[in-house]
């Protein structure tokens, strides 16, 4: 096996990456709308300036890495929200409709697929997307109606006020997915991305990494391992059952 490097996601991994999360990550839902799919979400994701997204690739040298995108040899991935608020505004903002348009076409072309995902999600999605919505002229609206009545002459010291004291709001990051491929598993990857996101955290004043991953999965004793806590099990409105896990840095 040649050496394992890690790397930012570009967009050049992205189709190997999303092939390969399909794999790994195949009892996802998100996996179910198939690859163009991925492609667009991966695309969404790693556009986000509030995103940190990390790919283990087996390669000798860096020609290897800059070869031809399609002949990288994926080993393993991560997805991070650094900033989950932004992150989801700044995605609806500008990928709502690649990921409407990419998720109808998929679905559509697996009517089992469109049953489930209605049956299950639909309400929930449908619910999500009005809230976002909302947010998103809300905001908009409070900044049109904060630039109306701004007054430049309220700059002056005498009205700015002393916040010095505030305390600062808990940074929390949300660890969305992490993968390692099966022939590459027990060797230490899924750690490395873990350290990284750590020191990344670290440098962002990030003091909290939060995830879910499916109760019954075998990756509940890989975050016990590296030491996050078990904060027990959330049921979904879905009725899947989570396992809750954070990590103070
Ligand atoms: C969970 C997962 C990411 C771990 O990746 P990995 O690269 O194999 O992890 P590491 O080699 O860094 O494992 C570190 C430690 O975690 C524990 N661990 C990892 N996988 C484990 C497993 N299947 N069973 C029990 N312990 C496990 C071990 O203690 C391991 O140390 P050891 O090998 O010295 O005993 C990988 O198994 C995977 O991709 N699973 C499928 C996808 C998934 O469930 N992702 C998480 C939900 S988003």
């Amino acid at each position: 096996m040649k050496p394992i490097v890690f790397k930012t996601i570009e967009d050049a991994y992205i189709i190997q990456t999303a092939k390969h999360h399909r794999v790994a990550l195949d009892d996802e839902f998100l996996t179910g709308f198939g690859s163009g799919f991925l492609n667009i979400y991966y695309k969404a994701w790693i556009d986000s300036p509030y995103s940190y997204n990390i790919v283990a690739i087996e390669s000798e040298s860096e020609e290897d890495l800059n070869s031809d995108p399609s002949q990288i040899i994926v080993a393993g991935a991560m997805l991070v929200a650094l900033d989950p608020s932004n992150h989801y505004r700044y995605i609806f903002r500008h990928h709502i409709w690649s990921l409407t348009f990419a998720a109808t076409k998929a679905s559509l072309s697996k009517p089992t697929f469109l049953f489930k995902l209605l049956q299950t999600r639909g309400i929930y999605y449908l619910q999500g997307i009005s809230k976002m919505t909302l947010r998103s002229i809300k905001s908009s609206l409070k900044s049109i109606i904060m630039k109306m009545s701004s007054n430049p002459k309220s700059d002056s010291p005498a009205d700015m006020v002393d916040d010095s004291n505030k305390h600062e709001p808990l940074r929390i990051a949300e660890l969305t997915h992490i993968f390692t491929d099966k022939e590459y598993r027990r060797l230490g990857i899924a750690t490395t991305m873990i350290k990284m996101l750590k020191d990344q955290c670290e440098s962002q004043n990030i003091s909290r990494i939060e995830l879910v991953t499916p109760a019954e999965s075998d990756a509940v004793r890989f975050y016990e391992k590296l030491g996050f806590s078990n904060l027990g099990t959330l049921v979904a409105k879905t009725k899947e059952s989570f396992i809750k896990f954070q990590l103070d840095i």
